[in-house]
């Protein structure tokens, strides 16, 4: 693993008293055209917290910061842009190789 991806999961849990983590093979991706690193299959929102990133998108009205909360896909402030696919629930989208992920301002628009 070169020096680069290992920075890029500095934030990832990797070992747990009572839960086992199965990872899929080390893949690229793309934060608002940053390059980062994640799991094949785990949720998006899993790489995203792995790397640091906090903040998935802004409300509508008020442009308030929303992120991680149910982890379930039941509370919707985990939208996101997916390969210029808005309102994508990150917390439960499996992470392919190459995705174009990005911060969504609002309802999110189609590219
Ligand atoms: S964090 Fe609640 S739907 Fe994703």
């Amino acid at each position: 693993m070169s020096k680069k991806t290992c920075n890029s999961l500095n934030f990832r849990i990797k070992e747990h008293p009572i839960l086992e983590f199965k990872k899929g093979r080390l893949v690229k991706f793309y934060f608002n055209g940053q390059e980062l690193f994640g799991y094949e299959g785990e949720p998006i929102a899993a790489s995203l917290i792995a790397n640091g990133i906090k903040v998935f998108r802004y409300t509508e009205k008020k442009h308030r910061p929303r992120g991680f909360f149910c982890a379930l896909g039941k509370c919707s402030s985990c939208l996101m842009t997916v390969n210029g696919i808005p309102n994508v629930m990150v917390c439960i989208e499996p992470l392919k190789e190459g995705m174009d992920v990005r911060r969504q301002k609002g309802r999110g628009r189609l590219v």
